[in-house]
C-alpha cells in the first residue's frame, strides 16, 4: 500500500440485518422477535410496540423484502457489485425460537448454512452480528429482557451454537449491534430493541439501562472467550453507533458537557474494548444510588473478554450545550440535551449530514482504543423514485457516500488509522429500524415494496449500484464514476 492507496485486503461490502430483510417471520419454526411486534410509523414518529401480535396493525418486518427466499438472487447482485464482504445478522429466534431452549432449531441453522455458502461461492466473506435488534420476544415476556441476568446464559448458548456451526464459514463476528443506542434511555425504541426492555411504572430507566448494558457487556465478553476457544482465528468485535457529540460553543461549560456526553455515549465500548469501567462512571452510578448487580466475577470476565476490533455505524453528529442547571457530574440525557448545529445540513428525516464528523470520529476512537476499526454502517435514508423504465437516479446517495468515503480515506491515508473495511447501509433496501418504513430507502438495490406491504418484491439496480461497483473495483481510488 502506498500512502495514496487503501490496503489490498480492505473489506468493501454492504450491510443489512436479518429482521430488516428476511421476512419469513414464522417459517420453519422461527419464533417471534422484538422486531415482530413493532408496527410501521410515519416520517418522524416512533413505531408502536404492541403486546404480542395485534391483527389490527401492520408489521412490516414480517415479510420485509423477503430476503429469506430471494437471497440467491440478492447475493448474486452483491457479487456483481464486487462485494468482498456482506454484513448481516443471524436472527436469534430462528435458531432459538423462544430463546430459552436447550437445543437449537436445526431448520433455522440450515438457512444460514445455505446463505453463507452462497456468499462464499462468490468469495464474499460473511460479517455476522449476533444480536441486531431481534431478541426472541419470549425473553421479553418471560424474563424482562436483559434486565435479567439469566438472559446472559441464553445469549451465550446461542453464540456458542452459531460459532460452532459456522466455524469454517464465518471469521468476522460482532456481538451486539449499536449497543450504546440505549444510552438514550428515555426513548422506548432503544431500550426495547437493544435489550428487550419496557420500562415499568416506578422504574428508573437510567438505572435499568446501566443494568442491562452491564449484563450485555458480560455476555459479550463471555462470547468473545467462547469464540476464541472454538476458533482462534475468529475476529470478534463490539459494535457502537458512533455519533460524536460536539460542544455548541467554546464556553468551558459547553466543552465539559460535550466531554461528559461522549463519556456517556461510549461507556459500553470502554468496557468492551478496554475491559473495565471508567472511574467517573463508577462514581456516578454510586452517587446516583442505582444499586446495580455488578459482581467481582463479572469484572474479571470483562477483563478477559475484550474484543478484537470495534465496529461502528456512522450516520450523523450531535451537538450539546450546558444548561444553567447542571449538576456536579454534568449528567447527560440524550433525549433533552441536544441542540441544533447550524453548520451542517439535515436529511429528510432530520439526521445531520456531517462527513468530516466521520474523520473526527475515527481519530477519536483510534486515540481512545488503539484497536482496528470497521465501519459497518454508513448511509442515507431517502425517498427514491422508480422511473417507468425501472431506473432510480439516486445522486443524493452517491454524494453522501462519496463525501464520507473521502473522509474515511483521509483518516486511513493521512492520519494512519487502521480501518479494516467499509460496509454501507444498506446493501439492498430494508425496513427502517426506527420508523418501519420501506420508503426510507438506503440500498444500492431497489426493492419494489411499499410502506403498506404492497409491491412485487422485484429488484432493480439504482444508479448508486454502478457507482459503488466502480469504487470497489478501483479499491476506493475512483469516487467520481458517472456511468457509461
Ligand atoms: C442503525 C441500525 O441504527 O441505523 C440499523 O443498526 C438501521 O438497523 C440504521 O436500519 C438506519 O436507521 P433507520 O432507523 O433509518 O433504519
Amino acid at each position: 500500500m502506498t500512502n495514496q492507496e487503501l490496503p489490498n485486503n480492505f473489506l468493501w461490502g454492504g450491510a443489512v440485518a436479518a429482521h430488516q430483510v428476511e421476512g419469513a417471520y414464522e417459517e420453519v419454526g422461527k419464533g417471534l422477535s422484538v422486531a415482530d411486534v413493532m408496527t410501521s410509523a410515519g416520517n418522524r414518529s416512533e413505531r408502536t410496540i404492541t403486546t404480542g401480535i395485534d391483527p389490527s396493525y401492520f408489521y412490516p418486518n414480517h415479510e420485509a423484502v423477503d430476503f429469506y427466499h430471494h437471497y440467491p438472487e440478492d447475493v448474486k447482485l452483491f457479487a456483481e457489485m464486487g462485494f468482498k464482504c456482506f454484513r448481516t445478522s443471524i436472527a436469534w429466534s430462528r435458531i432459538f425460537p423462544q430463546g430459552d431452549e436447550e437445543e437449537p432449531n436445526e431448520d433455522g441453522l440450515k438457512f444460514y448454512d445455505r446463505l453463507f455458502a452462497e456468499c462464499l461461492k462468490y468469495n464474499i466473506e460473511p460479517v455476522v452480528t449476533l444480536s441486531h435488534f431481534e431478541m426472541p420476544y419470549h425473553l421479553v415476556t418471560e424474563y424482562g429482557g436483559f434486565r435479567n441476568r439469566k438472559v446472559i446464559t441464553f445469549f451465550t448458548r446461542f453464540a456458542e451454537t452459531v460459532f460452532k456451526r459456522y466455524r469454517n464459514q464465518v471469521k468476522y463476528w460482532l456481538t451486539f449491534n449499536e449497543i450504546n443506542n440505549q444510552v438514550n434511555y428515555d426513548r422506548e425504541f432503544t431500550l426495547f430493541t437493544n435489550s428487550g426492555i419496557k420500562i415499568h411504572n416506578g422504574e428508573n430507566p437510567e438505572a435499568v439501562m446501566y443494568q442491562a448494558g452491564h449484563y450485555e457487556t458480560v455476555a459479550s465478553a463471555l462470547a468473545v472467550q467462547i469464540a476464541h476457544q472454538i476458533n482462534p482465528d475468529f475476529q470478534v468485535g463490539a459494535m457502537i453507533a458512533m455519533t460524536p457529540v460536539y460542544p455548541a460553543s467554546n464556553k468551558p461549560q459547553d466543552i465539559l458537557k460535550a466531554q461528559r456526553a461522549m463519556q456517556t455515549r461510549y461507556w459500553l465500548s470502554d468496557v468492551q474494548v478496554l475491559g473495565s469501567y471508567p472511574q467517573w462512571l463508577v462514581n456516578y452510578q454510586k452517587a446516583k444510588k442505582f444499586n446495580l448487580d455488578i459482581t467481582e466475577e463479572d469484572l474479571a470476565i470483562l477483563k478477559k473478554g475484550t474484543v478484537d476490533y470495534l465496529g461502528l455505524s456512522y450516520y450523523m453528529s450531535f451537538t450539546t450545550a450546558a444548561s444553567d442547571k447542571e449538576d456536579e457530574f454534568y449528567s447527560y440525557n440524550e433525549a433533552t440535551d441536544l441542540v441544533k448545529n447550524n453548520y451542517v445540513p439535515k436529511s429528510d428525516w432530520g439526521w445531520q449530514i456531517d462527513p468530516e464528523g466521520l474523520r473526527y470520529s475515527l481519530n477519536w476512537l483510534n486515540d481512545r482504543y488503539h484497536v482496528p476499526l470497521f465501519i459497518v454502517e454508513n448511509g442515507i435514508g431517502a425517498i427514491d423514485h422508480l422511473t417507468k423504465d425501472h431506473q432510480v437516479h439516486d445522486q443524493y446517495r452517491i454524494d453522501y457516500l462519496r463525501s464520507h468515503i473521502k473522509q474515511m480515506k483521509l483518516s486511513i491515508l493521512k492520519d494512519g488509522i487502521p480501518v479494516m473495511g467499509y460496509t454501507p447501509w444498506s446493501a439492498i433496501d430494508i425496513v427502517s429500524a426506527s420508523t418501519g418504513q420501506l420508503s426510507k430507502r438506503y440500498g444500492f438495490i431497489y426493492v419494489d415494496r411499499n410502506d403498506d406491504g404492497s409491491g412485487s418484491l422485484q429488484r432493480f439496480k439504482k444508479d448508486s449500484f454502478a457507482w459503488y461497483q466502480r469504487v470497489i473495483e478501483s479499491n476506493g481510488a475512483d469516487l467520481n464514476y458517472e456511468g457509461d
